[in-house]
């Protein structure tokens, strides 16, 4: 293919020394007058192992070549890559000029009648709405009518990392390909077919969110670790060996399981022991602030989900909540979300009722039974039978723990699953 690549950064020196590899034909436009130099010297502008070898064979073959401002080979690519830098601006947001700048580039020298659109793939990391917001508009006001004849436009995020970036650009993680209707991409499956990935396609909102949930999940492991690793060494305790144990547990710790946005977490241990780490870490002078923030966040959540679930319903109406424990087949009610969601229900003024078929009053004993009436004293007044919740009218059914499967209900006006928060229509 004839490939253009905007930015010869990291992402794009290394996207222009890989696909040169692959027999493509690139060139790669930077406005930085010393870098395309270099580029066209077979020099490489950057430390990346492996990459100037890479580059001056692909120089040396014709297959690359580097301008400031590319001419006709716009007219004769076939797919142009978008790499600039997105840098920190001062409120901390992205800033987008460089994108906006090459994209008002690209849709000026296209040519509005090309036999086939070009591809312009985004590659930067870029704001959640980006290509919707700014990139498309952009090409809009350049093109007018004939923007969907001139150019493909895909978001498809980089995730190689420094240093093993040649590794990474053949063998990525994933390959995710955001396009305005969520479909593939041609001429990126021709290009990536011989990579070794699962590829999602995706619709652009969901492509461009990618890197940062990413990015922000290996933030949120590293401070994790070194501040158990802090805990651990104040108190004596060989971080080492807690690490080996830790990541040994593939089944809970290392997996996806605990990482699905749905409820608040709760129950008899997992707050009760954060809290304790926490004191622990202040009281060794290890200042664990990932840690310090966890129960804050879930208070959050816990309020998130009640100004959800109660959204355009007036004071007055009849709700239903299925699941009052912490978790379904279990009838421990301490520190469970669904009786702070109950809680708030009733000071709110709805008319509550509550079904868990694990929870009995009569069979509540020790702790359970004290925190129960501690934080719900009408809890035996509100909890009902199945035979009473399914002939019941609602107006909001809230379901945190998959119970209104088994259950006949009659419909009502609004069915949240909390588990599935936001996706109850879907
Ligand atoms: N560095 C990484 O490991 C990495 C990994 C994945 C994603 N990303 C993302 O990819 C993007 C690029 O990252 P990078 O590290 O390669 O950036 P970089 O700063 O190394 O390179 C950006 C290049 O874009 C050039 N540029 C700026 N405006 C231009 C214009 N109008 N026309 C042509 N060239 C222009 C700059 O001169 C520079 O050479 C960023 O959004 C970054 O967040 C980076």
């Amino acid at each position: 293919m004839k490939i253009l690549i905007y930015g010869m950064g990291y992402v794009g020196l290394t996207a222009a020394g890989c696909l040169t590899r692959e027999g493509h034909s690139v060139v790669g436009v930077d406005v930085n007058e010393d870098k395309v130099r270099e580029i066209n010297a077979g020099l490489c502008p950057i430390a990346e192992p492996g990459l100037e070898a890479l580059l001056s064979q692909a120089v040396r073959s014709g297959l690359l070549k580097a301008v400031q401002t590319p001419g006709e080979e716009v007219a004769s690519a076939d797919l142009a890559f978008v790499c600039v830098g997105t840098p920190s601006a001062a409120d901390g947001a992205h800033n987008m000029s460089h994108i906006a700048e090459v994209s008002r580039q690209i849709a000026l020298a296209v040519d509005p009648n090309r036999p086939k659109p070009l591809t312009v793939v985004y590659r930067s990391t870029i704001r959640p709405g980006s290509t919707e917001e700014i990139i498309l508009p952009i090409f809009r006001s350049v093109l007018g009518e004939s923007v969907r004849r001139a150019v493909e436009i895909v978001y498809n995020p980089e995730f190689l990392r420094e240093a093993s970036a040649i590794q990474d650009f053949f063998s990525p993680p994933k390959i995710v390909i955001g396009t305005h209707d969520g479909g593939p991409c041609a001429n990126l499956d021709t290009l990536n077919a011989s990579l070794d990935a699962p590829v999602f396609y995706t619709r652009y909102r969901e492509s461009e969110i990618t890197k940062f949930v990413d990015n922000t999940w290996h933030a949120v492991k590293v401070a994790y670790a070194n501040e158990i690793g802090r805990v651990c060494l104040r108190l004596g305790i060989d971080p080492r060996k807690v690490h080996e144990i830790f990541v040994s547990d593939t089944k809970l710790n290392i997996s996806a399981y605990y990482t699905r946005p749905g409820g608040p977490f709760g129950g008899s241990c997992l707050p009760k022991d954060v809290r304790a780490l926490q004191h622990l870490a202040g009281d060794v002078g290890a200042s664990a602030t990932l840690i310090d923030s966890l129960i804050r966040s879930n208070e959050a959540h816990k309020h998130f989900v009640f100004d959800y679930c109660t959204r355009e319903l007036k004071p007055g109406a009849r709700v239903l909540l299925l699941g009052l424990a912490f978790k379904a087949n279990s009838d421990d009610l301490r520190e469970s979300p669904n009786m702070d969601l109950a809680g708030k229900l009733l000071r709110a003024g709805y008319k509550l009722s509550v079904y868990d078929p694990s929870v009995d009053p009569a069979k509540l004993v020790g702790q359970n039974l004290g925190y129960a009436y501690a934080h719900l004293p009408s809890l035996s007044q509100i909890l009902v039978s199945k035979a009473a919740a399914e002939v019941g009218d609602y107006d909001l059914v809230i379901d945190t723990a998959g119970h209104a499967k088994q259950l006949s209900l009659k419909p009502a006006p609004r069915t949240i699953d909390v588990a599935r928060l936001g996706l109850e229509r879907a």
